[in-house]
């Protein structure tokens, strides 16, 4: 752990601001929905207008800032009314998932963000995210040294595929013991998430494998903590999964 990470900063009556940070400059290429899958209708409304509603059901976040690629256009179109005192925006999004959250932790940053303050980073396309969830993290976290990242055991029995076997076949069954598939909200400290992204982002070796921030922060010797998910919390990525995200929204409340 390091140790100049400041710590129990409750102890003194001080509460760290949390802020939303949502990557949505993808291009959504396994989707196929002929656009970013960030803006495809599902029940109704754009996928991304439900999981920014979710974010905004919860108080204790201060703001919610949304990380566009340079070009897009419909956001501003599809989602006109987002951007205010608790909605923000900027059109830096980059080359992968970790280069856009690292252009909108600079952004929080410029607006006034404490290296103290969390962060908690959330895929667009995790559309089913519920409130209580984030929440959840939240009271898991806020007292934690590392922060986390909310996961589910894995359930399934896990099979390595022959490297380029077509059809896929299996090279080996992967013990599935001490396993968990992770999801998002995953919830650092600004002070800590920004220099372990970069650390990560400069190194082309280890670049490729920063598919969360979680693995960034790992990547420094510390031990986030598995905060249990739900599974409704999945990302929605491949054609059939809209009509899974279609029927569970329909069906909350
Ligand atoms: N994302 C981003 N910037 C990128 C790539 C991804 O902000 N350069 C965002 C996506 O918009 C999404 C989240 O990161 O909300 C998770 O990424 P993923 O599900 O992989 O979305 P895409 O990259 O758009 O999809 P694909 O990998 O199929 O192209
Ligand atoms: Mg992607």
């Amino acid at each position: 752990m390091s140790d100049a990470m400041p710590l129990n900063f409750a102890a003194h009556g001080f509460q760290p601001q949390c802020f939303a940070l949502v990557p949505c400059a993808g291009v959504g290429e396994r989707a196929g929905v002929g656009g970013p899958k960030q803006y495809h209708p599902v029940a109704g409304r754009p996928m991304v207008a439900h999981t920014l509603a979710a974010l905004a059901a919860v108080p204790r976040l201060s703001a919610t800032l949304v990380v566009l690629s340079p070009g897009d256009e419909a956001f501003a179109r599809l989602l006109p009314h987002f951007e205010g005192e608790r909605g923000w925006v900027t059109r830096t999004g980059g080359a992968t998932r970790a280069h856009s959250v690292a252009a909108g932790l600079d952004e929080l940053v410029a607006r006034g963000a404490q290296p103290h303050d969390w962060v908690l980073v959330h895929d667009a396309a995790r559309c089913l995210l519920q409130p209580a969830w984030v929440q959840r993290l939240i009271d898991a976290c806020d007292h934690d040294e590392v922060g986390g990242l909310l996961a589910l055991p894995l359930a399934d029995t896990l099979k390595e595929a022959v490297p380029g076997s077509s059809p896929a076949r299996v090279q080996a069954t992967v013990s599935r013991a001490g396993k968990w598939a992770a999801q998002t909200p995953q919830m650092f400290r600004i002070g800590l998430l920004r220099p372990a992204l970069l650390t990560a982002l400069a190194d082309e070796d280890t670049a490729a494998g920063i598919t969360d921030e979680a693995s960034a922060i790992e990547h420094l010797g510390h031990a986030p903590q598995l905060v249990p998910g739900d599974w409704a919390n999945f990302k929605v990525t491949w054609p059939g999964d809209f009509a899974l995200a279609e029927r569970l929204l329909q069906l909350q409340p």
